[in-house]
Formats: structure tokens, C-alpha cells, sequence
């Protein structure tokens, strides 16, 4: 384990934060792990509805610690700490916030495209520097940046691995809302308390669906249906309309998440 992830939890809200802002945060194996050990911990408890990303210092994250990297390379049986936390980031059911405080590079950037909300810091860099590395986009990269804003657009970033501000990751959609640094922490903190507050399996439902890999529209009305269907027979649901009914708002609070 490591020292440089911090976990906080409270209201619901699991924090992991990176502490090794003296190098950025670049990510070590370890690093990895305790981020993979703290997703984990996020799923099982029943009181953690939300889980947000976030770095210390300057810095979201400086990507993959180069010499981490150079020194234990992933092999090629896919079994390295940064592909377990690639494989923990598409396997979190429940909402995934980054709250981009600063520098996000590589991996800090193509861990974004996994989460559900991004906010950043207005004075953010972002860049995906691995052509400019000699090495080739990962993290899925290469699909779902291209799905998100475009090959053309997408291949400027991952040829010339040039910076690009938070507001230019924000008109692309990487990233939902840019704000100075110093409302940063509040509109995190809003965003987070009114996901803790929603119907935790809507939530859990939606961004399956979301991530579906079903593509045609008749597909897709199947699988919304059955769990609308599903649904609709919920205590969650029961609740929201109870209270619609009762002119009162809807209490979600002692729903499992
Ligand atoms: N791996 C290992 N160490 C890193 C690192 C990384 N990815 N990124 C930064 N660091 C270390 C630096 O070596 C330096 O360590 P030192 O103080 O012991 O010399 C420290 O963090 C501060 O970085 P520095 O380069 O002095 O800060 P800067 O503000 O001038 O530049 C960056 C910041 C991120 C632009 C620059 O450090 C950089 O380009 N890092 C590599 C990023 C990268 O290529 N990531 C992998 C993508 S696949």
C-alpha cells in the first residue's frame, strides 16, 4: 500500500485523493493499487453513493509514473496495477466524479473519459502526450475519445500531444464544467451532494444503460424497457411517487447504494 492516496468519506461521498504532489501525482503502481482497493471499498459500502477522483497540489495527475514504468513495464498477459485500475474504473456501477484540480496528463486524461462528471479547475493543462512518448493511446483512448469528439479532433490530441486548456476540454465535452480554482471545491461538492441525494439504483440503472454496448435503437428501447419495467415495481420509485403525490420531497436517504 501507499501513502500517496488519500480516502475521505462523508455524506455519502467517497474522496480519493492523490498526495504526491511533489511529483505531480504521477502514478505508481501502488498508487494504482490503493486506487483499485479504494474503488472497491466505494462499491461495497451500501452508504457510498458517489465516488470522486481528485488530486493534491497543482496537479491532478502527471500520468504514469515514467520510471515506475520503465523499471516494471505491463506485460502483455494484461495483469499490471494500471490495467487492474483501468478494469476497477469500467467496472464502477455507481456515479464516478473527477474533480480535475490542475495538470492532467495521459492517463489523467484517458481515466476522465471513464468517469461519469468531470470538473476542472479553469487553470487546467490537459495533454495526452503518448505518440510524443513513442507509445500508442490506452485506457480505450482510441475508441472513446474519437466516439467523443471526432477523429480529426482526436487525432490532433494523440499526434501532437500538445496542451489544451480545461476550456477547450470543456466546448469538447471531456469535461462538464470549468470553474476558477477557487469555486472548485464547492461546485464538487454541490454536484456530489445532489447525486448522494438521488434514488441510488436509477442512478446505478442509468449508467448502465449509459455504457451499454447494445447499438441499435430497437436494442436499446429492449433493455431501457425491462429495466423501466423493473423499475417501476421499486421502493425508490414507490417513494418518488408517494412524495410527488404528498407534495413532499422525495427521502432517498435510506436506500442502499
Ligand atoms: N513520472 C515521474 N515523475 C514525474 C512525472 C512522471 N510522469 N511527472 C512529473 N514528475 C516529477 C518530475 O520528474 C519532478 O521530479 P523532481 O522534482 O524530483 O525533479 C517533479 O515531478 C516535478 O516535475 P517538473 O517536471 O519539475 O514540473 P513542471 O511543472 O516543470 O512540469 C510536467 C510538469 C507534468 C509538464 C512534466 O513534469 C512532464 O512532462 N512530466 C511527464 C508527463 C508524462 O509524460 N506522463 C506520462 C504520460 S503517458
Amino acid at each position: 500500500m501507499t501513502d500517496h492516496v488519500a480516502v475521505s468519506a462523508a455524506g455519502g461521498v467517497l474522496t480519493l485523493t492523490l498526495t504526491r504532489a511533489e511529483k505531480k501525482n504521477a502514478l505508481t503502481h501502488a498508487m494504482y493499487d490503493a486506487l483499485v482497493a479504494g474503488l472497491a471499498a466505494a462499491m461495497a459500502d451500501p452508504a457510498i453513493r458517489v465516488c470522486v477522483l481528485t488530486g493534491s497540489g497543482d496537479s491532478f495527475t502527471a500520468g504514469n509514473d515514467l520510471l515506475d514504468f520503465m523499471q516494471t513495464p505491463p506485460d502483455v498477459t494484461g495483469d499490471s496495477a494500471v490495467a487492474r485500475f483501468l478494469g476497477a474504473l469500467t467496472a464502477f456501477e455507481k456515479p464516478l466524479v473527477a474533480k480535475v484540480n490542475g495538470l492532467a496528463v495521459g492517463v489523467g486524461v484517458t481515466m476522465l473519459l471513464h468517469c461519469d462528471l468531470v470538473y476542472a479547475d479553469q487553470t487546467a493543462r490537459l495533454s495526452l502526450p503518448f505518440a510524443a512518448l513513442g507509445l500508442v493511446p490506452e485506457a480505450a483512448s482510441s475508441l472513446l475519445l474519437p466516439r467523443l469528439v471526432g477523429h480529426q479532433k482526436a487525432a490532433e490530441l494523440l499526434f501532437f500531444g500538445a496542451g489544451f486548456s480545461a476550456a477547450e476540454a470543456e466546448r469538447l465535452g471531456l469535461v462538464n464544467t470549468a470553474v476558477p480554482a477557487a469555486a472548485l471545491d464547492a461546485l464538487v461538492a454541490e454536484r456530489t451532494a445532489a447525486l448522494a441525494a438521488l434514488a441510488p439504483s436509477a442512478l446505478r440503472l442509468t449508467k448502465r444503460l449509459l455504457r451499454s454496448a447494445s447499438s441499435t435503437v430497437a436494442e436499446r428501447m429492449r433493455e431501457e424497457s425491462a429495466l423501466f419495467v423493473a423499475q417501476l415495481h421499486s421502493p425508490e420509485v414507490a417513494e418518488a411517487i408517494g412524495a410527488f403525490l404528498a407534495r413532499r420531497k422525495p427521502d432517498f436517504s435510506h436506500f442502499a447504494a
